[in-house]
């Protein structure tokens, strides 16, 4: 009864809004409302997020997801950033880069780059310049190395998100109790092994990187130059390979294996096999990155706070090299999104964003100032002295054919370190080899 009463008070008022208002001004009112409906609400409410795909490499996944793309989806709730998990090897993710661009139909929108792959990516056509997107006052408080390491005739293809150099990890505790100081050179280096094998206080002396892949060239650039050599000068295209410099770094490698101070093993190795070893408590001397660092300091290591962190060792009269490494974001030419993938590049390089990841993880930042950070200082207290190190890193050979150029070395050195050939016959083809590659 009383739902009859609403309703014809309804139909009342309806006739009375009918006749004032006319049918032409109710009929204009509904569409305006249909139209409304049609492209404010309901796309509001069917909106599908931009997804953004970036692939890297495996050991990198979990923190990336944790420390960056979490917090940059809560700021911007319309981006999504699906990260693929690759291989552990940085040329193996290169590779799959590479397919997924020959093939024409690359899902990636934000390209994670080694530092240096850009010249090649660019070369071929595959990254947006993003010289419009920066101003040089914007780069100027990233380091200068990362930030050339990007740029490919004149336009910028990668902007810098951490930095990597290569270091020399040591047992202070072995070394103290044995009465030494850190070795300066190889022979040092060598003779200390050596000795505290023979005492029984480590099973090896020095452990690095063999296995044939990227990270074998950047190990070898630093052991090249601390017996003052060099691989490729990007400026000549001059070839070092079969210069006496080169063999005397391989013979250098060989010997530590020769004389049991590294596992023969050791041929087979890529970073985290190295770094695990050490953190067992095996070896005096460790090769790697700057991530290791907390890892190896971590509760669950057997050499936590038993380990300090120095340049490498080097030839009497030569300095130590650092293999400048490092990471950076691109943008696919072949984007939907592009200007989506700037904001991600944009928060991702933030200093706010690098300190989380630099305390969280250990990794290197690209900011120059973070070296210096307080908080980062406390944590790491060589970081200050890292930021020379890594200011004065070697780079591997910045040219558009480095990969191929790194196949070679990698090849050969392999063939050379595992003794299926000489280093002068292994060292003369590769020479042969890069210089051919370079003429083309
Ligand atoms: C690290 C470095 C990178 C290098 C790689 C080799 O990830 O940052 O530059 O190519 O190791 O394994």
């Amino acid at each position: 009864m009383e739902n009859i009463k609403q309703l014809g008070g309804l139909q009342r008022r309806l006739k009375l809004l009918i006749r004032r208002l006319g049918i032409p001004q109710i009929v204009a009112i509904c569409i305006a409302l249909l139209l409304v409906f049609q492209f404010l609400v309901l796309p509001a409410l069917t909106q599908q997020p931009v997804v953004l795909t970036m692939l890297m490499n495996a050991p990198e996944v979990e923190y990336w997801n944790e420390l960056l793309v979490k917090p940059f989806e809560e700021e911007n709730p319309g981006i999504r950033i699906n990260i693929l998990e690759g291989p552990n090897a940085a040329d193996l993710v290169e590779n799959l880069y590479t397919s997924a661009f020959i093939l024409g139909d690359s899902p990636y929108d934000l390209i994670y780059m080694d530092v240096i792959w850009a010249p090649k990516f660019a070369a071929a056509g595959w990254l947006l310049d993003l010289s419009d997107k920066v101003t040089d006052q914007e780069l100027q408080p990233f380091l200068d190395k990362d930030v050339e390491g990007g740029r490919y005739e004149g336009g910028l293809y990668r902007m810098p998100f951490r930095s990597d150099a290569g270091m020399l990890y040591y047992r202070k505790d072995l070394l103290a109790e044995a009465g030494y100081q850190p070795p300066e050179t190889f022979q040092e280096l060598v003779q200390i092994s050596q000795d505290l094998q023979q005492k029984g206080a480590a099973t090896w002396g020095y452990i690095w990187q063999g296995r044939q892949y990227e990270g074998l060239a950047a190990m070898f650039v630093e052991i090249l130059e601390g017996f003052g050599g060099f691989w490729v000068n990007p400026e000549t295209l001059e070839v070092g390979l079969d210069q006496p410099e080169a063999i005397e770094a391989i013979d250098f490698l060989r010997s530590t294996i020769e004389k049991g101070i590294s596992p023969s093993g050791v041929t087979t190795y890529q970073e985290e096999e190295t770094r695990r070893l050490f953190q067992s408590g095996a070896a005096v001397f460790l090769r790697n990155w700057p991530y290791v660092w907390p890892l190896a300091n971590a509760d669950d290591s057997a050499v936590a706070g038993k380990i300090e962190i120095k340049p490498m060792v080097h030839a009497p009269g030569q300095s130590s090299g650092a293999c400048l490494g490092g990471w950076g974001i691109g943008i696919s030419q072949t984007t939907a999104h592009p200007e989506e993938a700037w904001k991600a590049i944009e928060y991702f390089t933030r200093e706010e964003a690098q300190r989380r990841v630099v305390l969280e993880t250990g990794y290197v930042p690209s900011r120059r100032k973070l070296f210096t950070d307080p908080q980062i200082v406390a944590k790491y207290n060589y970081y200050p002295d890292l930021l020379d190190v890594v200011e004065s890193a070697v780079l591997r050979p910045p040219i558009a054919q480095y990969v191929q150029a790194s196949d070679i070395l990698q090849r050969y050195l392999s063939a050379a370190l595992t003794e299926i050939t000489t280093p002068e016959k292994a060292m003369q083809s590769a020479a042969n080899e890069t210089r051919r590659l370079l003429k083309r």
